[in-house]
């Protein structure tokens, strides 16, 4: 007992202690195990971060391949899954459809569920990675009403999913080399990001023993929400909306400062980030390059370059502290790849996997306590009760 302090949406408040993600919101820093973000994005790939994240050591080449054959033999989901894609339909959200397939693979693979030991956890984290990317690419697929497929073992995590979810029947599968980097660096820089309230919720779904995949389920409906993950679909639809209002970037800003209107600008501004966000400084650079390199012209990026340079010398914005962020320009780059809007969150979520994952072992192995906060009661006092005629 004692006695209980208000946080509301716990902006001050450590839920755990955790040896997976440094973020230093003041100083613009964020390192997975010690290693900064800035590096990783460079040097490593998706699935190195990814085992990195999990198991805290970058992996060395035995290590590296071990966990990708065993991810590739987990790369099949049980056809059954197919009829319950089937019954969605073709206007759902990707979002409510992966979460509702991730739960739905729970009952093809029981086993997964009661994991208390290193070893039956290993066995539940290289099936959900195995097979999410499937998930990832029907979804797609079922809204582009393309014929279900299967990966290919000979390629990489990340080229292999692309190719599920792109190949065309009758078609030769083709594709640049630049469009598998930037996706690979997106997922890296998505990959983790300590107690966001996706993580936060992963977490507290799993201190119940809910088991992994039930706990990631429910971390998929918390990143769909517009001030979560959900942003980098609702920034493209804001850029857009600017654009066909006549680009009037001043408008916007005004409309975003304004106490009595709703709209916000969306991709701006941090829980934790109160400089900058090192994750939107990576992503810039490579929505030039992505769109250089693709020889795309997107209107919306130079609207979204407008907007972020009013922003950054605008008082109401400076004063709060709200800087892009990694949402901003990351839906450009999505959209030069390809990828329908709708789907944006759905890339944000496979690329948060790992950190998911890394955060529910994380819980598990220090036998976190069931997550149950408090709160302080402001309701009626004792009431006398009576029957419905007498009310
Ligand atoms: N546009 C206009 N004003 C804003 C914005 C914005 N995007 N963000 C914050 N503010 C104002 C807010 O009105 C408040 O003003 P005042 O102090 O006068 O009441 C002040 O800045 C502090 O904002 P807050 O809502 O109390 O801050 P928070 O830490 O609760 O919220 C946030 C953080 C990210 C939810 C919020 O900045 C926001 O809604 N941003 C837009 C949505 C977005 O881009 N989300 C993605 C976050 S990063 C990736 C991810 O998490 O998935």
């Amino acid at each position: 007992a004692g006695m209980i302090t208000l946080d509301r949406g716990y902006k001050n408040t450590g839920s755990c202690e955790s040896a997976i993600t440094f973020l230093d919101g003041e100083k613009g820093i964020l390192r997975y195990r010690g290693y900064a973000i800035e590096d990783l994005a460079e040097k490593a790939d998706f699935l190195e971060v990814a085992y990195l994240l999990i198991f805290g050591e970058l992996p060395n080449k035995e290590q590296l391949d071990k966990f990708s054959a065993d991810i590739r033999d987990e790369s099949e989901v049980d056809e059954e899954m197919k009829k319950i894609l089937d019954g969605f339909p073709k206007s759902a959200h990707p979002m409510g459809v992966l979460s509702s397939l991730t739960s739905a693979l729970i009952a093809f693979n029981p086993s997964s569920v009661n994991v208390d030991s290193e070893e039956e956890m290993y066995k539940a984290i290289v099936k959900i990675l195995g097979k999410f990317p499937v998930l990832v690419a029907w979804t797609l697929r079922k809204k582009n009403s393309l014929p279900l497929n299967y990966g290919d073992d000979s390629l990489g995590y990340v080229e292999n999913l692309h190719k599920m979810m792109f190949e065309k029947p009758g078609k030769k599968y083709n594709v640049d080399q630049s469009v598998i980097d930037a996706l690979d660096k997106l997922l890296i820089l998505h990959a983790d990001h300590e107690q966001n309230c996706s993580a936060s919720t992963v977490r507290m779904v799993g201190s119940s023993h809910a088991g992994l995949f039930a706990s990631i389920s429910a971390g998929i409906s918390a990143l769909w929400g517009p001030l979560h993950g959900g942003a980098n679909q609702a920034v493209i639809e804001m850029l857009e909306g600017i654009k066909q209002d006549g680009g009037d970037t001043h408008k916007f800003m005004q409309k975003a400062k304004d106490k009595e209107d709703p709209f916000r600008l969306m991709g701006f501004g941090h829980r934790v980030y109160k400089n900058f966000d090192p994750r939107a400084k990576i992503i810039k650079k490579s929505a030039d390059e992505v769109l250089g390199g693709l020889g795309i012209e997107d209107p919306v990026l130079d609207i979204a370059k407008g907007l972020e340079k009013e922003a950054l010398e605008d008082d109401y914005f400076v004063q709060r502290k709200l800087y892009p962020n990694v949402d901003f320009y990351s839906g450009i780059i999505y959209r030069a790849l390809g990828i329908p809007v709708e789907m944006f969150t759905v890339m944000f979520a496979l690329g948060r996997l790992p950190g998911w994952i890394a955060q529910w072992r994380e819980m598990r192995l220090k036998k976190e306590p069931i997550g149950r906060p408090r709160q302080i009661y402001v309701g009626a006092n004792l009431r006398d009760f009576k029957p419905v005629g007498e009310r």
